[in-house]
């Protein structure tokens, strides 16, 4: 279920923390994304050794390649509903640069949208993304998403605002 055309998703393991840290302190990949401040390697360590176990309400889940089995990035939904039958696509990065731009990052977006109507059983996605990232605005529509909504210069980077684009995805519109 949670294989692609490119990428299979899988379970993150405290080996996958040195990669992430370095993927966190990357200003391409942090570039359109609420930032934290700076954490430690040692930190960074202990909670990938303290993860919380994935849930249908809150998962992370790791990218690795189909070929070669390369650990490249992270996905995560959340705030599962399951009444209203809709979850959030939290974030999606593709955390090596080598992968960028190659289509990885689309397919994974296909992966976790198809995992949560199939497998979950939602009928809806939605997701924020700051408008001027078209990387990843161009990759979730490739998926099917469509822009639902606009919060007008809500997100701040190097002294900037920029809007949110609100997008949505329901079960039938999946690509
Ligand atoms: C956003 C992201 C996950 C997309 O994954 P990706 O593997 O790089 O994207 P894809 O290769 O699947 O390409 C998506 C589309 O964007 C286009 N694209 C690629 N690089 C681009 C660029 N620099 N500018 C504009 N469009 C670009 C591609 O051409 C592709 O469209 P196409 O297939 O119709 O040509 C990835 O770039 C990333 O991790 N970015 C940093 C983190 C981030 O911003 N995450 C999203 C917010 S949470």
């Amino acid at each position: 279920m949670l294989t692609g055309a490119l990428v299979r998703l899988r379970a993150l393991e405290p080996a996958d923390s040195e990669a992430m840290w370095r993927w966190y302190h990357d200003p391409e990949v942090g570039r359109w994304m609420d930032a934290g401040p700076p954490i430690s390697l040692a930190q960074n360590m202990e909670k990938g050794q303290n993860r919380p176990r994935n849930t249908f309400e809150q998962m992370q889940l790791g990218i690795e390649t189909l070929e070669g089995q390369k650990f490249i990035g992270y996905v995560a939904l959340g705030d599962t509903d399951f009444v209203r039958g809709e979850a959030v696509l939290q974030s999606v990065a593709i955390g090596d640069p080598g992968y960028r731009g190659g289509g990885y990052g689309t397919d994974a977006v296909r992966v976790i949208s198809r995992y949560a109507f199939e497998e979950m059983g939602l009928h809806r996605l939605m997701l924020w993304v700051v408008a001027d990232n078209v990387r990843a605005v161009q990759a979730y529509k490739k998926v099917g998403f469509v822009e639902e909504g606009r919060r007008r210069e809500a997100f701040r980077a190097r002294g900037k605002r920029y809007d949110y684009l609100m997008m949505g995805l329901l079960e039938h519109e999946l690509k």
